[in-house]
Formats: structure tokens, C-alpha cells, sequence
């Protein structure tokens, strides 16, 4: 499948030089949606994951099918103020703006083997943020899917020693 065909790319949105990669064609084609989350559960399924952490909102479109496809939970990491029970939480930079992500304080068990998933590794701000949630709760990031990998913003290089894995490289 080519799931590049069905992703538009808008230039300077949100803002000027940014080049937006937007996933909505790919999720509204059945088929291609499909496709895509089974080629991401392809990917983790090696790292034999016990459960699946995505960052809001569009790491939800995609960490919740993978979850669902592997026979996993699923555990939201939210914006700031968004979760209702005990959480903890780290600030973090993204790629326009910063802001503050949460998770629930037993939303994992220690030593927990967690796949980390979301649409787009960028400058990996919010995927290092969710991995440092996922390790204050004792547990074990096993590995990070994404559909989109922006190459040039090196966020890979910032989530050095962790497995990386990615369906569409820009
Ligand atoms: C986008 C995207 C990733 C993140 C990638 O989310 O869905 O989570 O940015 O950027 P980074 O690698 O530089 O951190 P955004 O924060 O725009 O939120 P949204 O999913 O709610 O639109």
C-alpha cells in the first residue's frame, strides 16, 4: 500500500514554514486506515508488547486500533488537566508550542511492557514526554510506532536506545 498518496501535505499550517502532514484522506479510506494500522501491528509485534500508551488526540486514531488489533489495553496520556483520577506529568516542547502531558498514576504496572504509538515522530518532543510518563510509573517502553517519520527534525536522535519504528519517512 501507499499510504504516502494518502497523506496531504499542507504547506505553512499551522504556521508559517511548517509543513503539515495531515492524516485525515489516509482515516477516512477504510481500506488504507486498515492497512496501515496492520502494518503497524506488524511492526510491534515482535517486541511482544503488553499494552499499548498514546499521546492525545492523534495518537489515540492510531495507538487505540493497534491496541484493539493486538488484543491489548490501551492507556491515553492527555493534555494538561484532562484526566480525572490521581496522574503524573512532565512538560514538554513540541514542534510549535509546549504544553503539559499526563497519564494516570495506575494507569501501568511496574515492569510493564509498553508500545508506544502515535501518527508523527517529529522533533520527538511529546514521544519523549510520554516515554518519561511511561518509565516514572516503573514500566518498560518496548518500542515506538508511527505512520509518519519527519526525517530531518532528527527526533529519532532523541529517542536514542529506544526501538523506532515507522511506516512513511519524509
Ligand atoms: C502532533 C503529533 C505528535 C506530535 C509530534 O500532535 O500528533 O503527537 O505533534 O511532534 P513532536 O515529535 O515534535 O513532539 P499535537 O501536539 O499537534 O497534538 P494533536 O495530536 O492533539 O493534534
Amino acid at each position: 500500500m501507499d499510504f504516502q498518496s494518502h497523506i496531504r501535505v499542507i504547506p505553512d499550517f499551522p504556521q508559517p514554514g511548517v509543513s503539515f502532514k495531515d492524516i485525515t484522506p489516509l482515516l477516512k479510506d477504510g481500506r488504507a486506515y486498515r492497512a496501515a494500522i496492520d502494518s503497524l501491528v506488524s511492526l510491534a509485534r515482535p517486541l511482544a508488547p503488553e499494552i499499548v500508551v498514546g499521546p492525545e488526540a492523534r495518537g489515540f486514531v492510531i495507538g487505540a486500533p493497534v491496541a484493539y488489533a493486538m488484543g491489548l489495553g490501551f492507556v491515553p496520556v492527555r493534555k494538561a488537566g484532562k484526566l480525572p483520577a490521581e496522574t503524573v506529568s512532565v512538560a514538554y516542547d513540541l514542534e510549535y508550542g509546549s504544553d503539559r502531558l499526563d497519564i494516570h498514576k495506575d494507569a501501568l504496572r511496574p515492569g510493564q511492557r509498553v508500545l508506544v504509538a502515535d501518527d508523527l515522530l517529529a522533533t520527538g518532543g511529546t514521544i519523549r514526554s510520554t516515554i518519561r510518563l511511561v518509565e516514572q510509573l516503573g514500566a518498560a517502553v518496548v518500542g515506538c510506532v508511527f505512520l509518519i517519520e519527519l526525517t530531518e527534525l532528527e527526533g529519532r536522535a532523541k529517542l536514542a536506545g529506544y526501538n523506532v519504528l515507522s511506516l512513511v519517512q519524509y
